[in-house]
């Protein structure tokens, strides 16, 4: 028997229940109904150090990430992430671009790139893309004016391509500081199971 295929959520959110996971909630619901197993991963239970900017991890060629100093949770994170056929990044928009708690899982991703000292910018390790992503932003601003001038699409962008995923769809939930606990719009439901529908498409 076929082994159902794998979708991994991070949340770099600083609220469960909140709108980001609710939204991956959504999405991982959806992958569910096609048969996939679906988990998540919230960074704010996990202990992840700032990258320190040794740089150990990128000094050796190779297509395998490169191995990091610093003991802690990320490794298996990582090995979590590596192992999965699809994965979610979902972070709100704090200042612009992705939640401090986003950015410094990010920021350790730096193991899949080729940096070694003398060379002038990292180069990735592969650009195979084995997996798929879904990328999801919340934010108090409208969604198409955090499109157009925060940092955060791009982030998650470049950290989905470091995992090896091909983005299938970036979903930016604007209007949502409103009120201490507002729901996840209706829209927003919608559009994020269609994106957990996107993720598994073609797995069966
Ligand atoms: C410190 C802080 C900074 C924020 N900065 C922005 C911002 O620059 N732009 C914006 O549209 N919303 C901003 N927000 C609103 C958050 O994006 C919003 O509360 C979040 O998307 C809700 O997601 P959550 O329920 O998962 O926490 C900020 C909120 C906080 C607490």
């Amino acid at each position: 028997m076929q082994q159902p295929k794998k979708i991994v959520a991070v949340i770099g959110s600083y609220r469960k229940g909140g709108i980001i996971d609710s939204a991956v909630d959504e999405v991982l619901a959806a992958a569910g109904e096609q048969g996939a197993s679906v988990s998540k991963i919230y960074l704010l239970d996990k202990h992840i150090e700032f990258c320190s900017n040794c740089r150990s991890c990128s000094q050796d060629e190779g297509d395998r990430r490169g191995y990091c100093a610093i003991r802690d949770e990320m490794a298996t994170v990582l090995d979590e992430l590596e192992s999965a056929d699809g994965i979610v990044l979902g972070s709100p928009v704090n200042f612009f671009t992705v939640t401090a708690l986003t950015k410094r899982f990010v920021e350790r991703l730096v193991c899949y790139a080729w940096w070694p000292w003398g060379a002038r910018a990292p180069r990735m390790r592969t650009t195979e893309r084995p997996r798929k992503a879904v990328l999801l932003l919340s934010c108090a601003m409208p969604a198409i004016m955090a499109r157009i001038f925060c940092g955060a699409p791009r982030v998650l962008k470049s950290a989905a391509a470091a995992l090896g995923a091909r983005t299938v769809g970036l979903l930016i939930i604007g209007q949502v500081a409103q009120q201490e606990h507002q729901a996840l719009p209706a829209r927003a439901r919608n559009n994020a199971r269609r994106l957990g529908y996107k993720l598994t498409a073609g797995f069966r």
